[in-house]
């Protein structure tokens, strides 16, 4: 049978979704994925650079600190009958100075860089076509290793910034292996990604001082191109441990925090909060 060229070039596709795509570590990574040919769809609240020309770069304008805003552009796409091939957890911010809470009453950090993704990756996975492969990418933080976790919902109650960050960084991992196990019959495909330190724009949830001193020390950090670069080449590597944290194909990290009943208890119960919200 004659196939034409056009269709089978259509067919082979693949759609991938960045969150926090607009700026930094995203939107070097969204770049490399439109040149791969890929259909990219990349989160944020604003597209500063605007839309390169001529790439499939498609923006959805998200808020993670209102998850039913989020929530309603993610169904939205779904419902259009989009499915991914790749989800990138990116999005992130530093904690701010004191503790601020979001409209749906959660502590900042911890909504915009691990609540919201559950509910993303929640509401993609369930609808995923069950044996079609999807690859999960974490981005975490060397500072996710730093930290003792409680595993309890932030309430303001004892609040330090950069703990605060740190934390989210080490449960949006445990909510990689989670999805795994929750959807075990996807065909879900881990991989758990340590960029390191480079320069973004990161710092603006902070004081005035130190984005005074970020801006000094940035010219002189490595640009969000190379770790882009790193995650890119992990995304395409299909012989990974699913268990470590990688800084780059050839250097691969510590292991990452293993997924016990607590943490398992503690997954479902932001999922419950995040369903009273919603
Ligand atoms: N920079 C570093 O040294 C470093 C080190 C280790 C790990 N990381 C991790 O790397 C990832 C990327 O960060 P980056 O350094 O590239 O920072 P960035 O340039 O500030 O990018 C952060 C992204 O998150 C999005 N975001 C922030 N708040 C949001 C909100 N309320 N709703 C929706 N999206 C939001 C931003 O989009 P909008 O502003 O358009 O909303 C932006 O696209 C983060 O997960 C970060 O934790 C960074």
């Amino acid at each position: 049978m004659f196939v034409p060229a056009i269709f089978i070039f259509l067919m082979n596709q693949k759609n991938i979704l960045i969150t926090g795509g607009t700026s930094g570590l995203g939107f070097e990574l969204a770049k490399l994925f439109c040149k791969a040919n890929y259909n990219v769809w990349i989160t944020g609240r604003s597209l500063k650079a605007g839309l390169p020309e001529g790439m499939r770069l498609h923006f959805l304008r998200t808020d993670f600190a209102d998850l039913r805003q989020t929530e309603n552009v993610v169904k939205q796409l779904l419902g259009e009958g989009i499915s991914f091939d790749v989800i990138v957890n990116n999005a992130g911010v530093l904690g701010p100075p004191s503790y601020t809470t979001t409209k749906d009453g959660f502590e900042y950090t911890f909504q915009i860089n691990f609540l919201a993704h559950l509910l993303v990756n929640n509401l993609i996975l369930s609808e995923h076509v069950p044996g079609k492969p999807v690859t999960l990418a974490i981005v975490t933080s060397p500072v996710y290793r730093v930290v003792d976790p409680d595993f309890r919902i932030p309430d303001g109650s004892k609040y330090f910034s950069y703990e605060m960050y740190s934390l989210t960084k080490h449960y949006l991992l445990l909510a990689g292996d989670y999805m795994k196990k929750k959807y075990n019959n996807q065909n879900i495909r881990l991989i758990k990604f340590n960029p390191g330190v480079f320069g973004s724009g990161i710092y603006r949830t902070k004081q005035n001082w130190f984005q005074f001193l970020y801006r000094i020390a940035a010219p002189f950090m490595r640009s969000a191109s190379k770790p882009a670069g790193h995650l890119y080449e992990l995304i395409h590597e299909p012989n990974l441990w699913e268990n470590i944290v990688y800084r780059s194909k050839r250097k691969a990290g510590p292991a990452s925090p293993v997924l016990t009943a607590e943490a398992e208890k503690f997954l479902l119960a932001c999922e419950e909060a995040i369903k009273i919200v919603r």
